[in-house]
């Protein structure tokens, strides 16, 4: 661990364009908004922000529908809003990393507009077109917004492949035409003072070869051909030649959402030598809480803590000197973290947000906090499935509540209370005034109507609140290597109500202690008693009672 680099010792920030902040009253937020708010992160003490999308498109999935990669969506502002935010961010010592979506494109870009046209089309195989089989799909697989990934295109005859929704066509990564536009795409806006990119399922680039079907799904089941189709037999190959070619040109940050890798699968991908990304998203501890009755996220089961014991602790001891950790629990793409995994009473929301925080962040890895989750906020619940607009949740209502009956509205509801991706995209919280600070105009999403007491302005006048607990832990982990660099050591797997490890080094260890329930627990962990209490989420200690959601690191 000699050569420590820099994003190794970073906290990355995500941020969702659209509802962060917006400036123009429009209801949808902008980059002038980000820029506004640059100040705000550097106060929090974070190093990198990671930015969803901000390009040209049609918004049929918020911006991973890509119609223009080298254009900025006129919602969200210009090129030279673009290059203000850039050097602001650079003044404050932030970096900025770009949301990279290249699995697929929008339907409505150029190359495919282009490649719908006729089969001899230049651009006909930046995309991947089958003859139907039997007058059918190609083959079973499953987009993962529900019903097949192929769509049928009158004017050629042929299916193309979509795993998102049909706006969003697969690029075909086995051409090398392809492939360069790709590399020239990242080139250019790493030209532009980019300073790394997250790379949108970079896992599924390349397909099985001869497309087999998938025999895990049906049509007549709400499940996805992902995890299928995920890590293909040229994905190193690609990622290789864009390391080669792009990447190891450049002192920048990559992170690669991968779903379905193994450990194994990860140290390919992120290893120290293997010349690919420096890390990747896994998300198995995102599936613990998965409908037991095959409907995928789609559940309102509580999780069990020694489950995510189990999965973050293989994360932890399999990569261990091989490969390097991305630590989240949340993004624009998973509820939020205190609703699901912590407690979002009344009573218990700021205290066991801050448990969450330390039991994450004193783990390996780089940690990303997702927008608001350093306030504390948390799931929505919207009484009308009409006023919800993420694509995903209106698609799985549409198909296990309309068309396949499976289950009733109600529990529906309740699924989408849990589980639906807008319950992270509400909009930024930032204070009690109307429409919580966030736009003086009509919000694209609802605002939570907690936002008159969990807003940053509250946060910030507030030195017991999550914010200043996030903004200590980030400022720890600059001070203590051993937080990046020390060897993880699970304690007692089988407790399911405390989560306690260690950090160990040649000269020092750290005990990390959590309390996941709202009762006392009583715990010991043989620690000598030279231990030094370094953080905790109460103002006293009282040793071997741990209190509900307490949470609390000793050094020796
Ligand atoms: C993963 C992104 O995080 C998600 O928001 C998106 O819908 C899909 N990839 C498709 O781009």
């Amino acid at each position: 661990m000699e050569n420590i680099k820099w994003w190794q010792r970073a906290v990355v920030y995500q941020i969702y364009p659209r509802s962060f902040q917006d400036s123009n009253g429009d209801g949808i937020g902008d980059i002038p908004g980000i820029i506004e708010r640059l100040p705000y992160l550097k106060a929090l003490g974070i190093q990198v922000i990671w930015l969803s999308p901000i390009y040209q498109s049609p918004n049929d999935d918020n911006g991973y529908d890509i119609s223009d990669y080298l254009k900025v969506s006129p919602d969200f502002g210009t090129m030279d809003d673009v290059q203000n935010m850039l050097s602001v961010a650079h003044d404050l010592g932030l970096k900025i990393m770009m949301d990279l979506v290249v699995n697929h494109t929008s339907d409505e870009h150029q190359w495919f507009i282009e490649s719908r046209k006729n089969k001899e089309n230049p651009y006909r195989d930046y995309y991947i077109w089958r003859d139907p089989v039997d007058g059918h799909e190609p083959n079973n697989w499953l987009s993962d917004f529900g019903g097949s990934a192929w769509e049928f295109d009158d004017k050629t005859k042929q299916y193309y492949l979509h795993l998102f929704s049909k706006k969003q066509p697969d690029l075909n990564w086995d051409n090398p035409n392809l492939r360069q536009k790709i590399y020239d795409t990242m080139q250019w806006w790493l030209d532009q003072g980019v300073d790394g990119f997250r790379m949108d399922v970079i896992n599924l680039i390349s397909k099985p070869a001869d497309f087999p079907s998938d025999a895990n799904v049906t049509l007549a089941n709400h499940g996805s051909s992902m995890n299928f189709i995920a890590n293909g037999p040229n994905v190193h190959d690609y990622l290789k030649e864009m390391n080669q070619l792009v990447l190891s040109q450049y002192d920048i940050i990559t992170v690669g959402e991968t779903p379905g890798v193994s450990t194994a699968d990860a140290v390919k991908y992120a290893g120290f030598d293997t010349n690919e990304l420096q890390m990747i998203f896994q998300f198995e501890h995102t599936e613990i809480d998965n409908s037991h009755e095959g409907l995928g996220k789609w559940s309102n089961e509580r999780f069990k803590l020694v489950d995510l014991k189990r999965i973050l602790s293989k994360w932890q001891n399999d990569l261990y000197g091989k490969a390097w950790n991305s630590l989240y629990w949340n993004n624009h793409d998973r509820p939020r973290v205190v609703s699901r995994f912590g407690n979002d009473s009344d009573q218990y929301r700021v205290r066991s947000a801050k448990m969450l925080a330390l039991t994450l962040h004193f783990m390996q890895g780089t940690p990303y906090i997702y927008q608001g989750e350093e306030i504390g906020m948390t799931n929505i619940k919207l009484s009308d499935i009409a006023d919800y607009q993420d694509i995903d949740t209106l698609n799985a209502y549409d198909d296990l509540v309309l068309k396949q009956k499976r289950v009733t509205a109600n529990q529906m509801m309740s699924y989408v209370y849990h589980s639906s991706r807008d319950n992270t995209r509400t909009p930024m919280q930032w204070n009690n005034s109307h429409q919580a600070g966030f736009t003086t105009g009509k919000p694209w999403l609802a605002i939570n109507p907690n936002y008159t007491n969990v807003n940053v302005s509250a946060s910030l006048r507030d030195q017991q609140s999550i914010f200043y607990f996030y903004k200590k832990l980030i400022n720890l982990r600059q001070k203590m290597p051993i937080i990046t660099t020390g060897k993880y050591e699970l304690l007692d797997l089988e407790d399911d109500e405390v989560y306690a490890y260690k950090r160990v080094n040649k000269d020092s260890q750290l005990l990390i202690i959590s309390n996941f329930t709202s009762q006392n627990q009583i715990r010991h962990y043989n620690q000598d008693d030279k231990g030094q209490l370094i953080i905790s989420n109460y103002n006293d200690d009282e040793g071997d009672t741990l209190r509900p959601y307490e949470a609390k690191v000793y050094k020796f």
